[in-house]
């Protein structure tokens, strides 16, 4: 009896005291299992994340890195306002025509300009980037705070075809707000796509100073 009695007592401690805390412990894991599988979705599945490398095909094989890369053109003769307003232009068929109605007339491709600008019909050029309407974005601002081009949309001079390549996130933004000086350069630089500074960092702060250089980090200078 008295054995029997010492058996059961023991049995009250086959579990030891911390099995206490295992419903919370599994609570934990199922919890962090949900957040992990809806943070998997959420990374691989917004169309943020997808449209690094979209890369739309356009009415026109118009290539960047024939007529930037190789003709040399400057990204100012065509998309002229990126200095001056917070949406950058895409040229008019007129801009494309300064050349084309005399280079290639005889091309397939020319020939669909010469229609656009005969009859006023612009081409539907595909849109590439594009930021939730809840956001708010400014070219001249950067352009004219020194940060390039190449910084927001690489190595343009070498792409047959737009592709993006930054994920133009919240935390993309951010990144840069809190710390730009690797990303100011001098403005006579700001559409040259080859050129590195030495010593980035070193540079972008001294024309942080020079520039007066103070990117925000409030929700209302993007949300407003
Ligand atoms: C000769 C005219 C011309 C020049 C020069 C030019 N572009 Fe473009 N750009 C276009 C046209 C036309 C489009 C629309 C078709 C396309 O996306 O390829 C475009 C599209 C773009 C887009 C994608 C726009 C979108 O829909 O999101 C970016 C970014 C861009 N250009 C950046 C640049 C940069 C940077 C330079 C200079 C390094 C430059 N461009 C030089 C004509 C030009
Ligand atoms: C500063 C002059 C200039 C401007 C402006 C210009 N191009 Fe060109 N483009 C050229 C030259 C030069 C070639 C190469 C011709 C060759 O291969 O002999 C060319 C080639 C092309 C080709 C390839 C044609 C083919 O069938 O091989 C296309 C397409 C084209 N350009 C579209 C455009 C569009 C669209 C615009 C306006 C957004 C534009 N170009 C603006 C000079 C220009
Ligand atoms: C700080 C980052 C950044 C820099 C620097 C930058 N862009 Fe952009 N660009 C963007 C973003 C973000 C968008 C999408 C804007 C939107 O959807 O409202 C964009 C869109 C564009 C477009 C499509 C039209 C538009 O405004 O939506 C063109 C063309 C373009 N950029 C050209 C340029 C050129 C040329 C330069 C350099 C002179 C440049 N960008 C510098 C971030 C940048
Ligand atoms: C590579 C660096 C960089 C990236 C990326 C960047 N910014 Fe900026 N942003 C700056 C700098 C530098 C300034 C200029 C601050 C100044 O002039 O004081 C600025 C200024 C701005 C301003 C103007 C603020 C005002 O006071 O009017 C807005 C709006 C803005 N950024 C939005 C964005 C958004 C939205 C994105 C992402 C889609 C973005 N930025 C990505 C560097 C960056
Ligand atoms: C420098 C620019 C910038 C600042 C500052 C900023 N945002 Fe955003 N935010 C963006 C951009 C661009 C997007 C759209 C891209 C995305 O969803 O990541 C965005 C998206 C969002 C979204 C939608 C999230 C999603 O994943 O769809 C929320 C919510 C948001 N911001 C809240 C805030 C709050 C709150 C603050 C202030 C603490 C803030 N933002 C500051 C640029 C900014």
């Amino acid at each position: 009896m008295e054995q029997e009695q010492e058996k059961e007592s023991n049995n009250k401690y086959i579990f030891p005291k911390w099995s206490n805390s295992i419903p919370k412990l599994i609570m934990l894991l199922v919890l962090g299992g949900l957040s992990s599988i809806v943070f998997v979705f959420w990374f691989w599945f917004s169309p943020k994340n997808l449209e690094v490398g979209y890369e739309p095909e356009q009415p026109i094989p118009y290539s960047h890195k024939l007529h930037v890369g190789e003709l040399g053109i400057d990204c100012r003769y065509c998309h002229t306002n990126v200095e001056d307003v917070s949406h950058a232009n895409i040229p008019s068929t007129d801009t494309c025509m300064n050349c084309h109605s005399v280079i290639k007339t005889d091309s397939e491709h020319i020939k669909k300009l010469k229609k656009s600008y005969d009859t006023g019909e612009p081409i539907p050029w595909v849109n590439v980037h594009m930021l939730p309407e809840y956001s708010y974005f400014n070219h001249s601002r950067h352009v004219n705070s020194g940060v390039g081009c190449v910084s927001c949309h690489g190595r343009i001079d070498q792409m047959e075809v737009v592709r993006q390549v930054e994920s133009l996130s919240m935390s993309w933004c951010l990144e840069c707000h809190r710390e730009p000086a690797k990303n100011i350069r001098p403005l006579d630089k700001i559409t040259d796509m080859e050129w590195v500074a030495e010593d980035p960092i070193a540079l972008g702060e001294n024309l942080i100073k020079e520039y007066h250089v103070n990117p925000k980090e409030n929700c209302s200078t993007c949300h407003r």
